[in-house]
């Protein structure tokens, strides 16, 4: 794990080159101390706020990469330029009740916090971001989407080996992640699993939209791995972990009685050309942005 540089004031940092020399022979890197205490209390207080306006109705919509059939629920699509909220799988009861609270309940909020909300907008920008975006080689980030990953006590739901490049994908692949604990994230609250080099393999699945449908599509047959070579990444609250569209990573049920809440956006390199097959589409009505 390498230290974040010292500043987050209005300097901006650039990455030392041990940091981007590690970026790329790993695939990740963990940036400790990006965010501090102040910033990530303000968002934990915009989701709770998010959450407690949000009428469930007879909503039952959830959200894993495993159960991509539901994927292709509306509700799931319409968000890609709107802030919705998802439930856990585990949410509900066989008749349909909720087993907890419902600020207990919720797996996520996607997909358009960064360009539909101010507190998250805030949190999502800045010339800090901007800096490391470029020294990781973006030189047009553009921020696609954004979610609030609440991994609750007891339900949070385990997400497969993926790679991030399945769901927005880009000739030459160019999706990048910005991954910021909001909490301490440790291996008993379902903290990211990764595998090192793992950038370096093949995109294996592919996740592509035919109208109001959504199928994953396996383009490659290379095992997911396992074993020595994948490793636990436990990392503090405020650090932002970036990792490349082709790692694979996995992140275990959160059987723990603590949250593990995480922020994410997913950027691309303008430069690179945007499948139109993506799930995720923008329109003029909500121009894409980067970090400044
Ligand atoms: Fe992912």
């Amino acid at each position: 794990m390498i230290p974040a540089f010292a500043s987050t004031g209005s300097v901006r940092p650039m990455l030392s080159q041990e940091q981007i020399d590690h970026y790329h022979r790993t695939g990740y890197l963990v940036l400790e101390d990006f965010k501090t205490a102040a910033q990530i209390a303000r968002v934990r207080e915009r989701a709770n706020e998010l959450v407690a306006q949000f009428d469930p109705g007879d909503r039952r919509s959830i959200f894993t990469t495993r159960e991509q059939a539901l994927a292709s629920d509306a509700w799931f699509l319409e968000s890609a330029d709107q802030i919705r909220c998802f439930f856990e799988e585990d949410a509900f009861t066989t008749d349909g009740q909720l087993k907890q609270d419902k600020s207990l309940s919720i797996n996520k909020i996607g997909h358009a916090l960064h360009d539909r909300d101010q507190v998250f907008d805030d949190f999502s920008r800045g010339p800090e971001l901007d800096a490391v975006a470029r020294a990781l080689g973006m030189a047009q980030p553009q921020i696609w989407q954004s979610m609030y990953i609440f991994k609750q006590p007891g339900i949070g739901g385990e997400v497969g080996w993926h790679q991030d490049a399945t769901f927005l994908h880009t000739t030459p692949i160019s999706v990048t992640t910005f991954w910021f604990a909001l909490e301490d994230a440790t291996e008993d609250n379902g903290c990211l699993w990764v595998a090192p080099g793992g950038h370096r393999g093949p995109l294996r699945e592919l996740f592509v939209r035919d109208g109001d449908r959504v199928d994953k599509q396996q383009i490659d047959t290379t095992a997911w791995p396992a074993g020595d070579a994948i490793c636990p990444l436990p990392v503090r609250a405020g650090s932002l972990v970036c990792f490349h569209g082709l790692l694979p990573h996995y992140s275990a049920p959160n059987r723990s009685a603590i949250s593990r809440h995480a922020y994410t956006l997913h950027v691309t390199d303008g430069r690179a050309h945007y499948s139109s097959r993506n799930w995720l589409q923008r329109d003029a009505s909500l121009p894409l942005r980067g970090f400044v």
